[in-house]
């Protein structure tokens, strides 16, 4: 019997483009779901937007939008990024759908009936210029215990102080800056505590990693609040049933978001055997896997699972969780080029690289998963290209040109195809457990005993001898059955070369269940490139592309970090207990910042925004690249004063290595000014 099976990723935010740290999450779950596909079991594969909020509705005002036209065209740009990577999403839908209402209102009506609904006065913050409650990342002030300015209203940078948004001194509204008023209004609560015994249960299933049972059980044992499911008008969502002004939480009607896009789903397929009932109701047979990042675990693994339960669903079978994306060891970053964007990657490379290095470094485990750009290139171009694809490019041109492509019957050596055939189960399983960078061990690892056997007949200088006609018949012709079952073992990861190798051999799209037979005096085609080599340079001009200069400086960063808190993230840092938006002290005395003086400045050939820097920095000169070639003339810059990161890690990019950065101000391109010390300031000296 095969399995029945709905998979779900993410509901990437609805208001910014898809960036590689998304695609990670997409491929991953894409890979899942194409070996389940592969394997016979009915695979539904449904994702959507995340629409709701007040970032939407403050967006599609400053665009002079309504919010549905501005997530409807947003949606349509995340499609296209997804299509361009061969995700393969049976429904990419919308949170903000009538699907989407009708299941949100039922489940609430639900835990209303069963009494886990109740109400209590909130005071809040209310911004009255803009007219709306601001959530505490909304506002920003004094923090009430170190006195620093310019803090968020629910933790200090500064000091790590955490408190209530209305301590803050002299708080002002990030919207307007109008000083906000304290207001009281009426929210509602799913009361999820009467949830502590079932989730410390549920969570100690397989249902999530141990490391992530782990995690959550701190948090279990520190006793579970009540969750504040409802927000006051003007917001962009749903109403709450029986009210006019209150609106569902975004992270309320988000994950039910997974059934209405399935429910949409659903009803367009009309078919007998895809039913939603037979899928969420209790005791359902169906699994349900979500496949999310471990910032948001909390909602998956605690709120939502509760949530199902309350109103008479049935649970997920399996949250799998990943990590962060990292680039060269770090945090995705605009100035060093490596926030980089789906679309920006497919104008450079194909996507089929992509999938291939994350499957090499996607284990079971919520590690960060660093993307090493050399480490990219090598993996790609020796691994893939150089080992897999070569298996059949030195083999087939034999068969074709002597044996007009016709295999030979009999196996050559049987003992080396049997390790083939019986790996089969093995990397199934491995994928089946999310463990594909061991699964693609063991294929390059046969790929090599591929390769070992042709060096070792060397079938070039066998057919130069008619007497071993027979035998380059038969190495030719084990050498593409081997490279066969490389093929269906790598079709979840590389659809698009599956389906080239498919045609090469002449054969019907592949299914794990061809394991079980070897090809013989079956025709094959004329070898054609299936996958080239990605040249180095090609990295080189996609980081270079994806430079965003303006980030470079400390205050830019901040602006930056405005920005996102009005868009990106604030849904998620309103109740997120990880605060990934902040660095602490500790975090910030890390950076080294020197006075420097300006001793050289020039172009760079091939570089449209980078000055070449020579900077003296007491004891020491060094290189700096900087994005500030708009703004300035070199020879301006030469003898002034300038403040530097002295302890950023050297750094290659195409043009030579950068020693450190200089800090600037502004939006970028013409209008970037750099930050200057007083007079009386020495080269070296620390800035504090
Ligand atoms: N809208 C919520 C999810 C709601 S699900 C009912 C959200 N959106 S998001 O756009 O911020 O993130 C979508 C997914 O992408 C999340 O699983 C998140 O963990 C993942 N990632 C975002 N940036 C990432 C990296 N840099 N690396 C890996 N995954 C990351 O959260
Ligand atoms: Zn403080």
């Amino acid at each position: 019997m095969s399995r029945r099976i709905l998979v779900t990723s993410a509901l990437p935010n609805a208001n910014g483009p898809i960036h590689l740290g998304h695609m990670l999450e997409h491929v991953q779950t894409d890979i899942w779901v194409r070996f389940q596909r592969m394997r016979g079991n009915q695979t539904i594969y449904v994702c959507a937007d995340d629409t709701h909020g007040t970032a939407t509705m403050i967006k599609a005002d400053e665009e002079s939008v309504t919010p549905e036209l501005l997530v409807e065209n947003i949606r349509q740009l995340h499609i296209k990024d997804f299509q361009g990577f061969l995700i393969s999403h049976d429904n990419y839908y919308s949170t903000h759908s009538d699907e989407n209402q009708h299941f949100s209102s039922l489940i609430y009506n639900r835990l209303q009936e069963k009494g886990l609904i109740f109400t209590k006065e909130v005071e809040q913050l209310y911004d009255s210029e803009k007219g709306l409650f601001l959530a505490d990342r909304f506002v920003v002030g004094g923090c009430p215990k170190c006195k620093v300015e310019g803090q968020y209203g629910d933790n200090c940078e500064a000091c790590g102080a955490t408190y209530d948004a209305t301590d803050l001194i002299d708080p002002k509204s990030i919207y307007s800056g109008a000083t906000p008023e304290l207001r009281a209004s009426t929210h509602y609560f799913f009361d999820l505590a009467s949830y502590s015994q079932f989730l410390k249960d549920w969570t100690r299933t397989d249902a999530v990693q141990p490391e992530i049972a782990n995690k959550l059980s701190e948090w279990l044992d520190d006793g579970l609040r009540p969750w504040d499911i409802s927000r006051d008008a003007p917001y962009f969502g749903f109403t709450i049933p029986g009210t006019t002004d209150k609106y569902f939480y975004v992270w309320m009607d988000a994950p039910i978001g997974y059934m209405a896009s399935f429910q949409n789903y659903c009803s367009a397929q009309n078919d007998p055997n895809l039913q939603f009932d037979d899928f969420w109701n209790v005791g359902s047979s169906a699994e349900v896997h979500h496949f999310i990042g471990k910032d948001i675990v909390n909602f998956h693994a605690l709120f939502w699972p509760a949530v199902l339960d309350g109103a008479g669903f049935r649970t997920p079978t399996k949250v799998h969780t990943h990590g962060f994306v990292t680039v060269d060891g770090t945090k995705m970053s605009k100035s060093r080029g490596t926030f980089i964007l789906a679309e920006k990657y497919l104008e450079h490379l194909n996507p089929e690289y992509l999938r291939y290095y994350y499957a090499a470094k996607l284990s079971n485990s919520v590690d960060d998963l660093d993307i090493n750009l050399e480490d990219f290139v090598l993996r790609v171009n020796s691994d893939l290209v150089g080992k897999v694809i070569n298996i059949a490019s030195r083999t087939a041109g034999f068969l074709v040109k002597n044996f007009d492509g016709i295999m030979s019957d009999g196996i050559h050596d049987s003992a080396l195809m049997a390790k083939f055939t019986e790996q089969a189960e093995n990397i199934a399983a491995l994928y089946e457990r999310g463990e594909f960078s061991k699964a693609v061990r063991e294929i390059t690892g046969l790929a090599d005993l591929a390769n070992q056997y042709i060096a070792q007949h060397e079938p070039w200088a066998m057919v130069k001898n008619p007497e071993l006609r027979d035998k380059v018949q038969l190495v030719c012709s084990q050498a593409i059955n081997m490279f066969r079952f490389l093929a269906i073992f790598l079709k979840p990861i590389l659809p698009v070369t599956a389906e080239k190798a498919e045609e090469f051999l002449g054969v019907a799209p592949l299914a794990w269940s061809d394991c079980g037979h070897l090809l013989s005096g079956h025709k094959i085609n004329k070898f054609k490139p299936m996958l080239q080599r990605i040249e180095g340079k090609t990295v080189a001009h996609l980081v270079d592309a994806s430079v965003e200069p303006a980030e470079q400086s400390a205050e830019n960063k901040t602006a930056e970090k405005n920005k996102q808190q009005k868009t990106s993230k604030h849904a998620k840092q309103e109740n997120d207990t990880s605060n990934s938006e902040f660095i602490d002290i500790d975090d910030f005395t890390k950076v080294s910042l020197k006075v420097a003086r300006i001793i050289s400045a020039e172009a760079v050939e091939g570089a449209d925004k980078l000055l070449k820097l020579t900077l003296n920095v007491g004891d020491h000169e060094r290189f700096v690249f900087s994005g500030i070639k708009e703004a300035y003339n070199p020879e301006d810059l030469v003898g002034r004063l300038t403040v530097v990161v002295a302890n950023l890690a050297p750094r290659k990019m195409r043009f030579g290595v950068s020693e450190g950065m200089v800090l600037a101000a502004g939006p970028g391109g013409a209008n970037f000014f750099l930050l200057a010390p007083d007079s009386g300031a020495e080269p070296g000296m620390d800035v504090k």
